[in-house]
């Protein structure tokens, strides 16, 4: 944060007056913001999910990543230690690493072969002195000073975060008691096990995505699928919980039994004659202590955390530019699950990603959301279920987690 003050002063754009109840459309389009988040948001202090320790394993294992819209390479070291490097050469800036996922000793840029190893430092490069007594570096040429950009890192129960600076609070602090304690109940220290990867682009703000996972309200009215089979309604138990700030949040509901009732009666996506004819398909079995069988948990500014029944997913939000993100799946079980739970988790993933009978709906509802935000820079979104203020709430009718992010969103943003 620390241009914010700069920053600051060339803001033109101000928050409407309604305050926590309005969010204005210019949020969702304007590039100057974009850019602006990009500093104060993804380069500022934030921790940003950056990937599962699971999918880097053995030393030289490396997976690259995006923060905001820089690229990183998160890669294990000799000593089993995770490095977070900002994926630019030292040299003339090339994107040094242009494999996905691979085990490397240690990296060389194609361009010109400088060499680093696995925590950054530059090992080599040709021609250093030249040839024949022409050419090369400088004599006071410091190949110290000319190592890959690292990240700080946290690594918690197996899901790396990184950040741009030096934090101020650790990993633990950054997300609370309470978010530590939903975020420990799936990443309880098992050794996790990828089950496969999905990625969409969806041509709106990534800040949409973050709301529709904290929005229980078109949850319960959106999606037919959740609706039918009464995987997530609003006539059940739920709760929605906050970090003090606002930042991070979760959104947790218990299952219920399917039928009609007053709630169903104002869902107009309900259709109670609607059956499966493979009910595997969700059907869910037992596995976290307490009642809830849906813990949505979204880490601001990118991650969300999905349990839906047995089915389990961190997904990574990829911010392009104002008007379109990258959403990137990573499904995950346990290494010590059954077969037949590893398979459960299979069959209920259909649910999910870009084609998935749930997910596919909010992918359209965050498009259809742009188009109308995008030609009416001028208006407001309205915020205003459940009052106008923001506090912990025990039912889905209410947008509270949301007026909750745009508190957080306005301190930072200085809006
Ligand atoms: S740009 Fe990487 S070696 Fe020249
Ligand atoms: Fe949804």
């Amino acid at each position: 944060m620390a241009d914010g003050g700069t920053m600051r002063e060339t803001l033109t754009r101000h928050w409407p007056e309604a305050g926590a109840g309005r969010v204005p459309n210019w949020v969702y389009t304007d590039p100057d913001i974009f850019a602006r988040e990009q500093k104060l948001i993804f380069s500022g202090s934030s921790w940003l999910f950056t990937c599962l320790e699971a999918e880097i394993p053995n030393p030289g294992d490396f997976k690259r990543s995006r923060l905001g819209a820089r690229e990183v390479v998160a890669v294990r070291n000799k000593d089993g230690a995770v490095n977070v490097v900002v994926n630019r050469c030292a040299h003339r800036s090339m994107q040094f690493c242009v494999t996905n996922r691979g085990t490397a000793k240690e990296f060389v840029c194609p361009y010109h072969q400088w060499t680093y190893d696995l925590d950054g430092k530059l090992l080599g490069l040709p021609f250093r002195r030249g040839y024949k007594g022409q050419g090369g570096m400088p004599a006071d040429f410091e190949p110290a000073a000319h190592g890959l950009e690292t990240l700080s890192v946290a690594c918690r129960n197996g899901v790396v975060f990184a950040s741009f600076a030096q934090p101020n609070e650790t990993l633990e602090t950054y997300l609370g008691p309470k978010m530590l304690g939903y975020f420990d109940r799936v990443f309880d220290g098992r050794p996790l096990e990828v089950l496969g990867y999905m990625r969409q682009r969806i041509p709106s703000n990534w800040k949409l995505m973050m709301e529709n996972i904290k929005d229980p309200y078109h949850a319960s009215l959106l999606h037919v699928f959740l609706i039918s089979f009464g995987l997530f309604r609003a006539d059940q138990e739920s709760s929605m919980e906050m970090y003090g700030t606002g930042r991070h949040a979760v959104l947790v509901s218990c299952r219920a039994e399917d039928g009609d009732n007053a709630a169903t009666g104002q869902m107009r996506s309900f259709r109670e004659r609607l059956t499966l004819q493979d009910p595997r398909l969700i059907d869910p079995v037992r596995e976290f202590p307490g009642d809830a069988t849906v813990v949505m948990q979204t880490v601001w500014p990118n991650l969300i955390v999905q349990q839906q029944s047995n089915a389990l997913a961190v997904r990574q939000i990829v911010p392009l530019d104002a008007q379109n993100f990258d959403l990137a799946w990573t499904v995950f079980a346990y290494a010590d699950d059954p077969p037949e739970l590893r398979e459960r988790r299979m069959r209920q993933a259909n649910l999910f990603g870009p084609a998935g009978l749930v997910s596919i709906d909010d992918s359209e509802a965050m498009l259809l959301s742009q188009a109308g935000i995008a030609n009416n820079d001028e208006r407001d979104c309205v915020v205003e279920l459940g009052g106008r203020e923001v506090a912990d709430a025990a039912t889905m009718v209410t947008e509270t987690l949301i007026r909750g992010m745009y508190r957080h969103y306005r301190a930072v943003m200085g809006l």
